[in-house]
């Protein structure tokens, strides 16, 4: 149920690839909170990706490529937003992450190290050059909310997870580091959303993904929480009930961050054991 939480209010969506995507998700619920928007991805992902459709579910969202590592493209992307939406942003969602150590099945002690250097590039730097980008373009309105999509592993070991874990830990530096200065620069907050595992193109790549779910189910009090969940959580960080919180990591894992043990992972060593 909608309660336009976003009327008036312009942003843009960076990584929706398919209806799987917490993107995905996020732009339909912005919109149906009354929010205009642009839709951006990488320009492979827009041509094998499903965003046209996607676009036609959010009142015909404009649909801009951006390699969101290419500062000449994200200048296009957040100019040509601009144009087509009438004014400055309010929100930004950056949904994006891609190792491809993770995909070429590399592991952790044997990396290469220029697979390493695009890990971080896109699933981290690109953070930093959203930001920095919209702050030369002066693309945000005072009290603007940024948002970036990580994982538990930037806190706690998942071998799984392979380098996105040193990505993500420099992601969350970044919504610290970058939410100082554009806290006192023009009021604009910066935060990442620690997000349970979720199926998900990007979140099926790591390796022993179905295990992890399980587990982290099996660990949670309240369960994973889904891409929905994660949508509401985001459009409740872009509205202005929200407008004290900044430079935050925030844990929306349905209590996992917080769990040491659960009894139903004890039953289920107890079968093992018997
Ligand atoms: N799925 C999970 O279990 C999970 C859990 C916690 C956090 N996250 C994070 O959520 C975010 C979204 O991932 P998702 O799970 O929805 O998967 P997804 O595969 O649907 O989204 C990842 C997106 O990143 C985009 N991307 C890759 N390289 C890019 C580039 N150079 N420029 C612009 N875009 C690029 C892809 O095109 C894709 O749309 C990621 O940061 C991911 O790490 C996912």
């Amino acid at each position: 149920m909608a309660h336009q939480l976003l009327k008036g209010k312009r942003g843009i969506i960076f990584g929706a690839l398919d209806e799987r995507s917490i993107a995905w998700k996020v732009a339909l619920d912005a919109v149906a909170e009354g929010a205009q928007i642009v839709l951006s991805n990488a320009p492979i992902a827009l041509r094998m990706g499903k965003i046209n459709e996607l676009s036609k579910l959010c009142n015909d969202a404009p649909v801009i490529a951006a390699d969101a590592t290419s500062i000449p493209d994200l200048e296009n992307l957040m100019t040509q937003g601009m144009e087509k939406l009438g004014g400055k942003f309010d929100f930004m969602l950056h949904s994006i992450g891609m190792s491809p150590n993770v995909r070429k099945n590399i592991s952790y002690t044997d990396t290469n190290y220029d697979n390493f250097l695009k890990t971080l590039d896109i699933s981290a730097l690109s953070f930093h050059k959203v930001l920095q980008t919209a702050m030369k373009l002066d693309a945000l309105n005072e009290w603007s909310s940024v948002l970036a999509l990580s994982y538990i592993a930037a806190q706690r070991t998942f071998p799984g997870y392979n380098d996105m874990a040193d990505a993500k830990s420099v992601l969350e530096s970044i919504a610290r580091s970058f939410g100082y200065q554009y806290g006192f620069a023009k009021k604009v907050r910066v935060n990442t959303i620690s997000q349970s595992p979720t199926v998900t193109t990007a979140g099926s790549g790591v390796a022993g993904f179905n295990a992890f779910i399980d587990y982290a189910e099996k660990l949670s009090p309240l369960g994973n929480a889904t891409a929905d969940d994660c949508a509401k959580y985001c459009i409740s960080l872009f509205s202005d009930y929200t407008r004290m919180v900044t430079m935050q990591n925030l844990f929306h894992d349905g209590g996992f961050s917080n769990t040491g043990v659960s009894h139903l992972l004890i039953e289920d060593l107890n079968k093992l054991n018997a």
